[in-house]
């Protein structure tokens, strides 16, 4: 039997819808919302608002780009948390629309589950080159740093984690106090690509086991910054390449240190990153690096997968609906919640 998965993500300021069939993506549409780049960050309520406009339109484009018809799919795959609660309740609301309407199941992902499992997301039948169980996959977005073994699709442990910021807060926050807009960490990327890494010493922290704290980072960033311009009002304009490349540095060997000690503790050489992070050129280059050095087997995301997507929720809804692991009605959104 063909299974046919609908997958739609709304949990914070991208809606997205995909179709799924046996585990190869028909379709994956995503509409941003350019709404949240006047404040600096993404607004609670606007990015609900967006959902509600965009919410019809982007499945009706996914329906449409996968070439069938909505009769055919098999179950209703939505991102139940963690995010914002208005945008949650937007795409989680439109999901029991659909499946009372059409009479099929609903399965509901975990986002965190679905960036990990988004390794799985097929393009085209052929598409083999997966991670094998276990696995450790980095973790990294504006909102979480993670190290998790994966034991299963559905199988999963954090075994270290952030204690305060997450690597992508750590990029976005001194990224603003260089006045380079929201989100800075695709700015940070680009401009670190002229600018030399070595330049500045940033503080690194010493936190026990695999967890991560980034936000002494942040504040020895915002000390260098402020002593400099003490001297030099013209500081931060003179030596932005430098900046990024030696804050990206940093975060690059803060996040590497902790998962190249969980890879040798665990014996596990299968590695993978996911995540909106995962999109930064040296975080990617770090990748290949390790697998030279150590023997590990990486898996890269590509750049469309790499931030919020609704390919990576109906992969996951995929392996759920094999499960037969379904949600009812009821089912309401939850905010925070961890693997
Ligand atoms: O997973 P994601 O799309 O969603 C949230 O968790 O919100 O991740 C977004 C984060 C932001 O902090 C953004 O600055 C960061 O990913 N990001 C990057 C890059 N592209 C996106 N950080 C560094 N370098 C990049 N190229």
């Amino acid at each position: 039997m063909t299974v046919t998965i609908l997958g739609i993500e709304s949990s914070c300021d991208d809606t997205s819808a995909s179709v799924i069939r046996d585990g190869v993506m028909l379709s994956n549409v995503i509409a941003g919302q350019a709404v949240h780049e006047a404040y600096g960050g993404v607004v609670p309520e606007l990015a609900s608002r967006a959902h509600q406009q965009n919410i019809i339109p982007v499945v009706a484009e996914a329906i449409r780009r996968a070439g069938i018809d909505r009769r055919e799919l098999t179950a209703v795959a939505f991102t139940r948390g963690p995010g914002l609660m208005g945008s949650l309740l937007v795409g989680t609301s439109f999901a029991k629309g659909l499946s009372l309407s059409l009479d099929i199941p609903m399965i509901e992902v975990n986002h965190l589950q679905a960036h990990v499992l988004a390794h799985f997301i097929r393009e085209t039948p052929g598409d083999a080159r997966q991670p094998s169980f276990p696995f450790l996959c980095l973790l990294v977005s504006g909102g979480n740093s993670q190290i998790i073994r994966v034991d299963s699709y559905r199988d999963m442990t954090v075994i270290g984690q952030t204690i305060d910021d997450a690597a992508g807060e750590a990029f976005d926050k001194c990224a603003k106090v260089m006045g380079l807009g929201y989100p800075g960490g695709p700015v940070v990327d680009r401009l670190a690509a002229e600018g030399n890494p070595k330049a500045f010493n940033f503080s690194k922290p010493h936190v026990a086991g695999y967890d991560y704290s980034f936000s002494g980072l942040k504040t020895s960033f915002l000390y260098t910054l402020r002593d400099r311009l003490k001297e030099d009002p013209g500081f931060i304009e003179k030596n932005r390449p430098d900046l990024c490349a030696s804050l990206q540095a940093t975060v690059v060997e803060i996040l590497m240190d902790k998962l190249r000690r969980a890879a040798r503790d665990l014996g596990i050489r299968e590695v993978a990153v996911a995540g909106g992070v995962s999109a930064n050129s040296a975080l990617r280059d770090a990748f290949p690096d390790h697998a030279r050095r150590f023997g590990w087997n990486v898996y890269i995301p590509k750049f469309a997968f790499t931030t919020d997507n609704a390919a990576m929720v109906a992969i996951t809804g995929y392996y759920k609906y094999l499960d037969g692991d379904f949600c009812s009605v009821d089912a309401v959104p939850f905010s925070r919640v961890v693997i």
